[in-house]
């Protein structure tokens, strides 16, 4: 079958990096292609000199055959090549409807926009994806689920013929997956060719029937998914030996810490209650615990954490550490308490694009160490090369602006900020997300060696493995209250599934 997008020989090039080299991958039509790879390996690179947002310093990229350079993504997308990054890119403001119809608005006789024909099929559009929304919403106020469905039907309605979809899932609810999931399928078996990027495993198995695997901008290994043990294909992602990946195991979580039941809580959070948003939320933390928050996205992990930090003013609620209860919740006074949040949006709260690497971990230290004396920049370096090194940073070194960085390595210098203050209480919001296997299992060892050294932490997160082998206590929030909680051994799936569902 004659690939419907080619790429041949690409290099890409940043300065003191090859973020591309020599890379070839054919995608066929009806194929879903997964493009995998450690954080940094060049995935998204790859995806935005297919898409015309960078130029390929060399090789070329043939789509139908013909060779393309496209100049910008508006060229490639009405080309027929539609992508659909993590961050909708529709406006959030207008409506649901004139997202979905943007650009080719149905008009009446006289060339005035036809709302009422527009919002009907819209809504019918939506409807045969299984969406039930109320198109003249405006986007912003929809589900991120609804959102990417808005950008799938709007790639299918402007006929694409390749379509790209980088980290689709990360922000998403189970059930939208499944919606998501199964429109793509149809849309294979109508010959659209789609190239799928997630560091989930279980996605792309499910979903993908060729892989590219890349590695520091080469490709190391292409070919059917079927047939490819979970153990090569990331032994392929990490350059490391199947025997080696088995011995370290998938998940990297020790298990060297455990219930510290009797202690007095390090972090005592007492009815926490914000209208529409938090109902009297209350719970313990204790040194050497991890702390699991679980429940579906919208029902109040975020919220609490933020209310814990003084992030989200709440209009009741105390938060205590160490016997001590915080007078004012601010965020300077949860850092001057110990409190450490690791947010779960680090593009809106946290990373700082034009500072360096090096500018960006220490940031929230700063002040603690100025305290301990005059901090020179050796001390600096130290901490700095520490922590790159540890969480495996990739970088072209420690001056290198954050922006620069591939998504999942600016996640890991937010991280990095957090843990050189040497908080007390750590939380954690979805620590791993957007983070490859790799460094995944480098973070949980983490989590259990910060836990096993005494601190108090608190994981939230969307991955029930990771908080059933992560946590030793899970509190289960529903519509902003606590549902349940579980402690040691009754912390199963099944058993947050069914208090995440109990009436
Ligand atoms: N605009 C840029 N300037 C300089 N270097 C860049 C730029 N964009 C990407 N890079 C570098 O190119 C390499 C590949 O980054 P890319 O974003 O493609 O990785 P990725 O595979 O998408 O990773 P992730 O899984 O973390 O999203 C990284 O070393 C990154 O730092
Ligand atoms: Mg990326």
């Amino acid at each position: 079958m004659t690939p419907v997008l080619e790429v041949r020989a690409v290099t890409k090039r940043f300065p003191g990096v090859r973020a591309l080299d020599a890379v070839d991958m054919a995608v066929l039509p009806g194929e879903v292609h997964a493009l995998v790879g450690e954080n940094g390996a060049g995935k998204s690179t790859l995806i935005k000199v297919l898409t015309g947002v960078y130029r390929a310093d060399e090789g070329e990229v043939h789509y139908r055959g013909e060779p393309v350079s496209f100049a910008r993504p508006l060229d490639a997308q009405r080309a027929g090549i539609s992508t659909i990054y993590q961050e909708v890119n529709l406006i959030p403001l207008m409506s649901v409807a004139r997202n979905l119809f943007l650009g080719r608005e149905p008009r009446t006789r006289f060339g005035l926009l036809d709302i009422g024909r527009m919002n009907r099929d819209a809504g019918e559009t939506l409807g045969r994806y299984g969406i039930d929304v109320d198109v003249t919403r405006p986007l912003r106020s929809t589900s991120l689920g609804t959102q990417q469905m808005v950008a799938l039907a709007r790639a299918v309605a402007i006929d694409a013929k390749v379509l790209v979809m980088d980290e689709p899932t990360s922000s998403l609810e189970p059930r939208e997956v499944r919606t998501l999931f199964d429109v793509v399928r149809r849309l294979r078996e109508q010959g659209l060719a789609v190239v799928y990027v997630s560091h989930r495993l279980d996605e792309l198995y499910e979903l993908c029937q060729r892989v590219t695997v890349l590695r520091d901008g080469r490709v190391v290994h292409t070919g059917p998914l079927e047939g490819l043990a979970r153990l090569a294909l990331v032994s392929h992602m990490l350059g490391r030996d199947i025997s080696q990946v088995r011995r370290e195991g998938l998940t990297g979580f020790t298990g060297d810490h455990a219930l510290a039941d009797g202690e007095t809580p390090v972090l005592r959070v007492e009815g926490l209650t914000k209208r529409h948003q938090l109902h009297d939320v209350s719970f313990d933390v204790r040194a050497g615990e991890v702390t699991g928050l679980g429940g579906l996205l919208g029902s109040g992990r975020s919220e609490t954490a933020k209310a814990i930090v003084g992030a989200l003013p709440l209009d009741e609620g105390t938060v205590t550490v160490n016997g001590r209860r915080l007078r004012r919740l601010s965020p300077a006074a949860a850092i001057r308490a110990g409190i450490a949040l690791l947010p779960e949006d680090r593009k809106a709260e946290g990373i700082i694009p034009d500072l360096s690497v090096r500018e960006n971990i220490v940031l929230a230290a700063m002040p603690r160490l100025a305290r301990a004396g005059i901090v020179t920049r050796a001390k600096q370096d130290a901490i700095v090369e520490t922590f790159m090194t540890r969480l495996r940073i990739k970088a072209a070194g420690p001056e290198q602006r954050v922006a620069e960085l591939s998504g999942g390595n600016q996640q890991k210098v937010l991280l990095a900020r957090w843990l050189c203050l040497h908080p007390k209480v750590l939380l954690l919001d979805e620590p791993t997300r957007g983070i490859d296997v790799g460094a995944k299992a480098e973070v949980q060892k983490l989590v259990d060696e910060l836990a096993a050294q005494g601190l108090a932490v608190v994981l939230i997160s969307s991955d029930l493995e990771e908080l059933v082998e992560g946590a030793d206590r899970v509190v289960v929030l529903r519509s902003g209250a606590v549902a349940g909680e579980l402690v040691g051994d009754e912390v199963t799936e099944d058993a947050i599934l069914a208090t995440l569902v109990a009436p």
